[in-house]
């Protein structure tokens, strides 16, 4: 598939089948992340992946809680039909973790390093490509606060839960989100 028709044809999905995803296109997916471009090359990423019903009713429920958390104190109506079933229906969740150390020289920044952040997403939008090139639908999700999913997962409080990948076929097709403009957000200086 030529790239630029996938970047513009995939689609965040929110409702999965549940035919569950192949090793071998796990494994794909995997190996597309570990392409990304990192800093220093530290590749920042580790992946746990996650397929259990269990674990993925845990990480469902923990969403729910932010979801209402985040109603309580915005009152924002959209919030309260905000969904966040796809972590029980999809059948494959893939945490992303990276590891703050792995920032590269940014760590000596008074802002501290986010280098391992950038590397994270790049990883990230390499996965959701490479689904998309296997004919499977994804979605990045973050929605979810860093101590509880760390119990969940087992992850060391020196890691960071960046975001949750989640993967299947797509229950049907999924409408386009426009974008702006990208001439009206570009500034060349000549
Ligand atoms: C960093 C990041 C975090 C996101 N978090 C969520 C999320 O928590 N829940 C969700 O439903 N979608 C999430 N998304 C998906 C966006 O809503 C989606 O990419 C955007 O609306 C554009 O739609 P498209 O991906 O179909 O083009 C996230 C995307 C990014 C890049």
């Amino acid at each position: 598939m030529d790239i630029f028709t996938a970047m513009k044809e995939r689609r965040s999905c929110r409702d999965f089948l549940p035919e569950p995803v192949g090793m071998d296109k796990i494994e794909k997916i995997l190996e597309a992340a570990s392409w990304a471009p990192s800093p220093l090359n530290l590749q920042p990423w580790e992946f746990i992946v996650v397929t259990s019903d269990g674990v993925k009713k845990k990480l469902f429920l923990e969403a729910k809680r932010c979801i209402k958390w985040a109603f309580d104190r915005s009152g924002w109506d959209w919030l309260e039909k905000y969904k966040a079933d796809f972590l029980q229906s999809a059948p494959v969740v893939i945490a992303v973790v990276g590891d703050p150390r792995k920032s590269g020289v940014d760590i000596f920044l008074e802002e501290g390093g986010i280098g391992y952040q950038h590397g994270c997403a790049a990883a990230i939008q390499n996965m959701n490509l490479a689904a998309y090139g296997l004919g499977l639908s994804s979605l990045w999700f973050t929605f979810f606060e860093k101590e509880p999913v760390r119990e969940i997962l087992g992850i060391a409080r020196n890691k960071t839960p960046i975001a949750l990948i989640c993967i299947g076929k797509s229950t049907g097709g999924i409408p386009q989100v426009p974008r702006n403009d990208v001439m009206k957000k570009t500034t060349f200086i000549t």
